[in-house]
Parts: C-alpha cells; structure tokens; sequence
C-alpha cells in the first residue's frame, strides 16, 4: 500500500497482542499502577478490530485541506464538514472542506467494496501525504474521522503518525439513555450528550421521554400531557417540555453524528403524569396530583377502557411521524398495578399500534414474560440477582427470535453510585465501579441461561435521573463508564481491563478539553 511503503511494520493486533499483555506500568494492587506511555494507535478507544503503525505520518497545518471525494456525495460533504468543525476547535486550523480526492490532506473516500468494514466500518491509512478514510457507508466514514480526532493531540496541531487501521463494530446497536423524565434536561444539553456519546461510536440515543413525574414530549392531540404533565420533576421543580420541533431539531442533530434516536413512551405502568393530566384516561374518571417522589410501580392506564387505545394510537402515531429511526421504545417495565392478563392484553395492543405506525418494538424486558409480537426487541435490565424464571423467559423469547439489548442493571446502570464515596446516584443493584461496567463479556452475558451470543443485538448504558438534576451531576455518573459501554459494543474483545484503563486514562486530556466533568476512578492511572 502506497503511504505504508516504507512501515517499519511494529504490527498491532489490538485485540490479541496488544492487550492481551499486561499493560506496562499495570501492577494487581488498585491505586498502584502507573500510567504508561502509549503510541496514538494503541491509544484509541474503543480499540480497533486492528491498527498498525509506521511509516511517516501526516502533519497537520496550516495548508491542511478535507476532500471529500470526486462524487460530490452531499452526505459525505456533510461528514467532512463536521470533521473540519471539530478538528479547527482542536486543532486551531482553518480546515477547508473541498471536493475531489486528489492531493495531500484528509481524504474521505466512499467505497462500497472496501472489505472488512460492514455498514458501519472503516479503514484508515495515514502517510506523509495524508490521511485517507475509506468506507462503504457515510456513518463509517464518520466513525473512521472520530478514530482521526483521537490520533490527533486533544488540543493544537499535530501530526497523525503513520499507520493503518482496519475497523467495525461487534455490535450492531451500542446505545446509551437518558431520562428527561423524573429530572428535565433542556435540548442543547443532549446534544452535548450526542457530541461526548458519538466520538466514541455510540450510535443510538434512547430518551426516556414520560414516566410518574413528567411528560416531556408534545403531542397535538393531547396538548395537556406536555403543558401540565409536563410541569413537574421528582422534588418539585419546574420541569418543562420538548416541542415537537425542538425534537426534531435533536433527531436531526443526532442523526448528523450518526446517532439513531429511538423515544420511549413507558406504559401501560409509569404514565401518571398522563393520568394527571387527562380524568378520562384514568378507570375512575379522576385525575390524580402530579407526583415528584421516586416511588415506582403505582400508575397504570386503563386497560379495560377503549379510550386508553385511542390515547396511545395518537401519541405513539404522532411520535412515530417525527422519528426516522425504525424503533418505538414502549417500556412496559414495572408495571406493579396492572394485573398480569391485563398487562399481557394492553401490551398486545400497544405493540400492534407500533407496528401499525410502520416501526418496531423496543420494550424492557418483562415482555418476556407476556407476548412479545414478531420481531420486538428486549431489553434486559436484569442483575447478578434476577430470578432464574424471569432470565429463562428473555432466553426463551431469544431463542424464538427477539434481539437483545443488555443493559444489567449491575453493569451498566450510569445511575448507581460508583462507591460509597459517590453523591448522586443508586444503589439498588449494587455498587458499579469502572472495571466493573467495563470487564465482562455481552456475548456470553446469559449463556447460562440459553440466550445464544447471535441474539444480542447489542449493549446500552441507561442514565436514570431520579437523583440527577444538572449536566454536571449527569457527566460525572456517565463519565468514564460510558467509554467501557463504548468499548464492549465496538470493539473485539474480549475486556482487557489492564488494557483498557491506561487507554481510558489517555482520554483525560479530551475530557478535560471539552470540560466534561467525570470521576477519577482510584484503579485508573489518569496520571
Ligand atoms: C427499569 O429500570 N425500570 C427499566
């Protein structure tokens, strides 16, 4: 290969070689390690399915052009012109974008035959006349510039030293939550969530738009859910709402950095803001108080009243207009007050309006234990501690067929407190430090009990906010163990914690550039 020609051929196998040896300075007692000194390609994370590095490598300057191919692919155009927005903020460059894919700099080529990449892969080549992203698909070519910010320094010019990688993802579906629900979190805060989420590949953005204590999507036939369900949060604050343009604004700004928003409507349990705001959705005609305290499992929709139907036809009709994405997330986790036919009846019917609006299920995992329809995706929040019965149920619906997301509740919770040192957070599925949400294998999670690697679709790190009022909170649980949840959807495996934690301590100088708060973790040598 041309930029290669003159690789000195220290070969990478990040996977294998690389962090299956102990990572230098790495030592058994936490607190003790050191923080080693890693080449740029050993650095990234998630790690690549594999990197090289030699060769002489492309200085970034002032002359520094992105070209983004001879086709004049306006999607591609739109990934170089992100890319050149990002690296002029780091880099202080001006960075201009043009078409074409002649001469030196960054050039982002479009390749349907590029092999080893799948849909959302990508290689990447650098040399002394730039640096050249090849992929199949635009989304790749965005993953390939993300590897790209991080061969770069966190901050000023520099240079991205010779190499090549050759990248995908194990999974399909690596997705991280947030609940604007029980705390309101305005739009321009999740897009810096959907910036700090997609440099490390995440490309799915699960929102937890209703539940007990607010509603905080628009919907035009029921305009009450928002103005009045939505004006409240847990401990009594204000709360607040999206419009429906305020949601698409998010969608579209999510769907630039490839970044599949899937909302959840959480029912037929968790939906008393509903109930307070319209007396007809509830069996006996009354509205109850809007509530602010964390209690779960106390609301239900009226399962026997056909304007409960209605109800969700026109919410999920009118949600699933303004949502590309193909899932509509319907919870169905913890519903307590609704007895087990009824449960089974309601989600029926819900599931049958999804498919009616042209989208697919999400629904955690309890559906199991009902009658998931064709095709509808789980989503396992189980622990350590779940019964046998209920995990035979999710392998039994795996076996027939239902994709998996996990999210154990014990390893990736982003709401349970890290230690007893933590001041936001949970505990009730235990303590979750860094190695913990980061060294176990999604692939073989539930082997035990029957669930085949081939039915996991994926891995998603959920953020609750019953305790999580403000971005700094909300940064300080997701940061670093949102990077671990990035890693196991990405890359190969399997979890090489003495690996992986002096890579995620090479990401301080990022995070701090971007002043994203996050937890020093005692076991990470952050230097
Ligand atoms: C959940 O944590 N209730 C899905």
């Amino acid at each position: 290969m041309r930029v290669l020609r003159r690789t000195l051929g220290t070969l990478l196998f990040l996977g294998a070689a690389v962090s299956c040896a102990p990572a230098p300075g790495d030592d058994a007692r936490p607190g003790a390690v050191r923080p080693a000194v890693l080449a740029p390609y050993e650095r990234l994370l998630p790690a690549p399915a594999s990197a090289r590095t030699g060769g002489t490598g492309y200085v970034f300057g002032a002359g520094t052009v992105i070209r983004t191919g001879p086709g004049g692919d306006e999607e591609v155009r739109g990934v170089g012109e992100l890319l050149a927005e990002q690296l002029r903020t780091s880099s202080g460059l001006p960075l201009p974008v043009v078409g074409g894919s002649e001469g030196d700099g960054v050039r982002l080529l479009l390749d349907e035959g590029a092999e080893g990449v799948g849909d959302e892969g990508y290689r990447l080549e650098s040399g002394p006349r730039g640096v050249t992203l090849t992929a199949r698909t635009p989304a790749g070519l965005f993953h390939a510039g993300q590897s790209l910010r991080q061969l770069l320094p966190a901050s000023g010019p520099g240079t991205v030293p010779g190499g090549e990688i050759t990248d995908a993802p194990r999974f399909a579906y690596r997705g991280a939550m947030l609940d604007i629900a029980r705390h309101y979190f305005t739009v321009e805060q999740v897009k810096r969530y959907v910036d700090q989420i997609s440099a490390y590949k995440v490309n799915t953005l699960h929102l937890h738009l209703t539940d007990d204590q607010g509603w905080r999507i628009a919907v035009d036939g029921w305009p009450r859910l928002a103005e009045y369900g939505g004006g409240s949060e847990v401990g009594g604050g204000p709360g607040g709402y999206w419009t429906k343009d305020q949601y698409r604004d998010l969608v579209a700004y999510a769907a630039r950095r490839y970044v599949d928003v899937v909302p959840e409507i959480d029912m037929p349990g968790h939906v008393n803001a509903a109930l307070a705001s319209y007396a007809e959705l509830n069996c006996d005609g009354k509205a109850p108080e809007r509530y602010t305290g964390t209690k779960v499992g106390f609301s239900s929709l009226c399962v026997g009243k056909e304007r409960t139907y209605e109800f969700i036809d026109e919410v999920l009709g009118e949600l699933a207009a303004i949502t590309p994405g193909r899932y509509l997330h319907i919870g169905g986790d913890e519903a307590h007050s609704t007895p087990a036919a009824d449960y089974a009846a309601f989600m029926d019917r819900a599931q049958e309006v999804v498919g009616r609006h042209g989208k697919t299920v999400v629904a955690w995992h309890q559906l199991a234990a009902a009658r998931p329809a064709p095709g509808a995706v789980l989503q396992y929040w189980g622990h350590d501690r779940t019964p046998d019965a209920e995990k035979t149920a999710v392998a039994a619906a795996a076996k027939a067929g239902h994709p998996l997301i996990l999210s154990p509740a014990d390893r990736l919770y982003l709401d349970m407190k890290y230690d007893v040192t933590t001041g936001p957070g949970l505990n009730w599925a235990g303590f979750v430090p860094v190695k913990r949400a980061y060294d176990w294998n999604p692939g073989s999670y539930l082997a035990a009990s029957g669930v085949p690697q081939s039915a996991v679709l994926g891995v998603e790190a959920p953020l609750w906010t019953e305790t999580i009022a403000t971005r700094s909170d909300l940064e300080f649980m997701a940061f670093p163990r949102i990077l671990g949840l990035a890693e196991l959807g990405w890359s190969p495996g399997p979890a090489n914690w003495p690996s992986y934690r002096q890579r995620l301590a090479a990401q301080a100088p990022r995070l701090d550039a971007q002043d994203t708060t996050y937890y020093r973790a005692p076991d990470v040598p952050w230097g």
